[in-house]
């Protein structure tokens, strides 16, 4: 039963942050039932609601964990050729967005206390995604590989809902995008037909206010480099 006090949208969207460290305190079925009813209210063009969720948690968690260790276990940061790849080529894109990854990276290993130079202790770090982060429910969400640009904004669309909705029952959320690196694994782990396809993964739960890293409030491009108000 959820008795905090309620949370308006906008102090939800502030607050929001990825969450890289959680307690070992179970999520509720019914309470993630509710809240994926809740999240199925994202919009998409034409109601196409072109998204699948699967939910893990224990045992269901502990096999994609085992999973994800024996295929890391060969080559952790291994580069694997994706069809849909995670980034873009940043060589021919503007170089803000380089930045920005870069910089929201640096952040994260300051704040958690890695240096540059560290960089097995980095990769250490990095393989706490596949871990979920210690959290008690992962997310995976599968697109139909036939969808277009649209429906995968679309699904962004949904994956956000659910993490203000998090927001409101006190739980954090990671989107986690490295799972893309297992996606062969995970479609055959998870039976996936042929035209579907993991999308990204999502850590959900309780955050864990002792962990460093939930201290890392990413900073944003100021409004201007962004926006362009016309006719006001
Ligand atoms: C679709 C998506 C995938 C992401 N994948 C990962 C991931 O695999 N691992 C991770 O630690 N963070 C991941 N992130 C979190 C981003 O790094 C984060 O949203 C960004 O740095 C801004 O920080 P904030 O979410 O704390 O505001 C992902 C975010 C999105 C939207």
């Amino acid at each position: 039963m959820n008795t905090r006090p309620a949370l308006s949208v906008t102090q939800a969207v502030r607050q929001r942050i990825s969450t890289r460290g959680f307690l070992d305190r179970p999520i509720p079925r019914a309470d993630l039932v509710d809240l994926l009813e809740t999240a199925q209210r994202a919009p998409s063009g034409g109601n196409l609601q072109p998204w699948k969720t699967i939910a893990v948690t224990g045992a269901a968690k502990d096999e994609i964990i085992a999973l994800a260790a024996r295929v890391l276990s060969e080559n952790p940061m291994a580069v694997i050729p994706m069809e849909r790849p995670v980034y873009p080529d940043f060589k021919q894109v503007d170089p803000v967005y380089d930045q920005r990854r870069r910089r929201v990276g640096e952040m994260m290993y300051e704040k958690i206390g890695i240096p540059r130079e560290d960089r097995a202790g980095r990769i250490a770090w990095f393989a706490h995604n596949y871990r979920f982060f210690g959290a008690p429910v992962g997310l995976f969400f599968i697109i139909d590989t036939r969808m277009g640009h649209g429906q995968w904004a679309h699904m962004g669309m949904y994956m956000q809902t659910i993490a203000l909705l998090a927001e409101e029952r006190g739980w954090g959320t990671c989107m986690q995008e490295c799972w893309a690196r297992l996606r062969d694994e995970l479609h055959d782990h998870f039976g996936l037909d042929d035209h579907h396809m993991i999308y990204s993964g999502m850590s959900l739960g309780w955050p864990d206010p002792d962990e460093p890293a939930n201290a890392l409030y990413a900073e944003r491009a100021p409004q201007a480099e962004v926006v362009e108000f016309r006719g006001f």
